[in-house]
């Protein structure tokens, strides 16, 4: 058996950027390029990055609601990639996503019940008695007590978090191994995240899940996350054990995100170099490091080489930088 759960190899997703005449597209947005992790079964792996980077994209082509231009996915060991039809179906009972915003992701016209035994519907699970019977049980374990009082409500009638503690509810139905979490708790008030998070850590261990936990924000992932990956641009610039990196974190965008987001701890503030510039769409990039532009440590050989492979420089510590990987070198 694998020790992962979650194999992702040399994973793609380019949109087009634009269509020239006859709808040829002649421009590529290059969202997500040549993506590699992997997660152990049991862990919440984080994912950061600035708005645009590709963090959404990496989540929905691991859940199967985009297709990949290119790469393999595993999941358990088994390649789950070339799945179609009744197989991609039976994936999409084992995997499932929580999106950002939980006033679009649920049908303001269903009913709380409708909305969280979809998919058993979808399935073909259980009777009507049935799916009344696990709504409910799962409407108590989200904390939508008693689940009388909330299963024939509609979205409308209740608060935001009360909303996330649905989708959530929603995701866990037809018990998957494996969820992406899509900043499940950015949209919601200060004060209600801490309990949504909490609630994504005791459910992972009830379930025994893994998670993608999507974050641009390093505290919250600092919370939930065994391991951090850093993205920037389609890429993942560093990847290392969650403490690892924010105590010694090696790429300069890295760096750059740490000296501008205050994590609470002052250990953690240092005077870096600003990053120049902000970020931009990765529409048909150089083949060359896509940090270039913004990097205070660029030189000529960055200029004329291509993206940086991601190198363990550390145990268990990967980046993607030359610079870096030189100094640590030696
Ligand atoms: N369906 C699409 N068609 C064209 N371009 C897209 C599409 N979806 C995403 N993109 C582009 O791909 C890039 C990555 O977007 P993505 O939503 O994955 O970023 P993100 O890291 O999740 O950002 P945010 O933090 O704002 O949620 C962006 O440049 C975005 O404009
Ligand atoms: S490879 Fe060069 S440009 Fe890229 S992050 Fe490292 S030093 Fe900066
Ligand atoms: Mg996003």
């Amino acid at each position: 058996m694998s020790e992962y759960i979650l194999e992702v190899k040399n994973l793609k997703k380019y949109f087009p950027a634009d269509r020239g005449l006859f709808g040829r597209v002649r421009h590529f947005v290059h969202a997500v390029d040549d993506v590699s992790f992997e997660i152990k079964y049991g862990e919440s792996l984080g994912l950061v990055g600035e708005s645009g980077c590709g963090k959404t994209t990496t989540g929905k082509v691991i859940v199967k609601l985009e297709e990949p231009t290119d790469g393999t996915l595993l999941l358990e060991g088994e390649d789950v990639s070339t799945y179609v039809g009744a197989r991609k179906k039976e994936y999409h009972r084992k995997v499932q996503m929580i999106f950002q915003d939980p006033y679009e992701s649920l049908n303001p016209r269903m009913t709380i019940f409708d909305i969280i035994a979809e998919p058993l519907n979808i399935h073909g699970i259980g009777n009507l008695k049935e799916r009344e019977e696990r709504v409910s049980e799962l409407l108590q374990e989200v904390g939508l007590t008693p689940p009388s009082s909330f299963l024939w409500r509609y979205p409308h009638e209740l608060s935001g978090g009360q909303r996330q503690r649905v989708a959530i509810a929603r995701a866990l139905v037809l018990n998957p191994s494996f969820v992406v979490a899509d900043e499940p708790t950015s949209m919601l008030d200060v004060s209600i995240r801490t309990g949504i998070m909490e609630l994504m850590m005791e459910l992972r261990e009830a379930h025994n899940m893994s998670y993608l936990y999507i974050t641009h924000d390093l505290a919250v992932a600092r919370y939930m996350c065994e391991r951090i990956a850093v993205m920037y641009l389609g890429k993942i610039v560093e990847i290392s054990e969650t403490e690892e990196l924010l105590h010694n974190p090696l790429h300069p965008y890295t760096r750059a995100l740490l000296a501008a987001v205050p994590v609470p701890d002052p250990e953690f503030s240092r005077g870096e170099p600003e990053i120049i510039g902000s970020v931009t769409k990765p529409i048909d990039p150089p083949p060359r490091c896509r940090f270039y532009d913004r990097c205070p440590i660029r030189t000529k050989d960055c200029e004329i080489s291509d993206h940086p492979p991601l190198v363990e420089v550390l145990p268990g510590h990967f980046v993607a930088c030359y610079e870096v990987e030189k100094q640590k070198r030696g």
